[in-house]
């Protein structure tokens, strides 16, 4: 039985679907899906979870109709707006991971502006993946070590240190992924980091995707017997000195873990 995950990615989609459902046009249910952001990011705060990383946007979602785009980069900015003091007045630190230089200049500095203002924060880790793709934070991790070892060759690039230059640097791997809108694929979000994640994957549109259903999922991540490449004999019957037979910690840059 596993406690609660330290750290907890969510894939929120199903927006356009509760919509149309409802015949209502799309960008309603992108509204609804950002108030229920507020909702989730209470409960899991609630729950004691330690970090929340929420999949807002991807590097591929500039493919939609410029007027969906549009609408999202404004509700973006709206929660940016209306949540920062409270998000600052609860403790939790607000950090966006993805490629923001994309973004209007307006955004661009609302986003730093809500990261410095709760920079502070010791309580949950929100963390907003935005113009977020797996492959852009692999490519550009990997840039980034040879930049910062110009002497240095490829073949001495090793996992930790790539870890080191992923835009999650600061996070631990999440032990859980939970996507809403019923598709079980990973629509190029943390491929490196969800290696050995458990996914999850509700039916449940996103606007619908409440706290028990948050419930739900953490007990479905509590009955996982998690390997990591062992058996099962090993997982359950920890060495002598009573160390369960965790994986190497892969050492990251400044991770607190509080
Ligand atoms: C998720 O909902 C929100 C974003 C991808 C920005 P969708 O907009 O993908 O909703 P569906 O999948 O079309 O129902
Ligand atoms: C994944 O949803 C991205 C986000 C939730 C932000 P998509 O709706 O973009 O994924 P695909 O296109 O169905 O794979
Ligand atoms: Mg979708």
């Amino acid at each position: 039985m596993n406690t609660h995950p330290r750290h907890l990615a969510i894939i929120m989609d199903g927006n356009g679907r509760w919509a149309k459902k409802r015949l209502m046009p799309r960008t309603i249910g992108h509204a609804r899906g950002a108030a229920n952001v507020r909702h989730i990011v209470k409960a899991a705060h609630a729950m004691g979870l330690r970090y929340l990383t929420l999949f807002a946007f991807s590097s591929e979602n500039w493919r939609r109709p410029p007027e969906e785009v549009s609408a999202l980069m404004g509700l973006f900015l709206q929660y940016l707006e209306s949540e920062v003091a409270e998000l600052k007045a609860a403790g939790i630190r607000l950090r966006v991971i993805g490629d923001r230089s994309a973004f209007a200049p307006m955004l661009q500095s609302r986003i730093d502006q809500a990261e410095q203002e709760t920079a502070e924060n010791t309580g949950l880790n929100l963390t907003i993946a935005a113009n977020y793709g797996g492959q852009w934070d692999v490519l550009s991790a990997v840039r980034a070590w040879q930049a910062a070892h110009p002497d240095r060759t490829l073949q001495d690039l090793d996992a930790q240190a790539l870890a080191m230059h992923l835009s999650t640097a600061d996070l631990p791997d999440p032990e859980l992924l939970v996507r809403t809108g019923g598709e079980s694929r990973i629509s190029n979000f943390l491929l490196w980091q969800t290696a050995y994640t458990e996914l999850y994957f509700t039916d449940l549109h996103w606007p619908d995707f409440d706290a028990a259903a948050l419930g739900k999922a953490l007990s479905w991540y509590a009955q996982r017997v998690r390997r990591f490449g062992r058996t099962d004999e090993q997982v359950l019957n920890p060495t002598p000195d009573g160390h369960y037979p965790l994986p190497e910690l892969v050492i990251k840059k400044d991770l607190k873990i509080g």
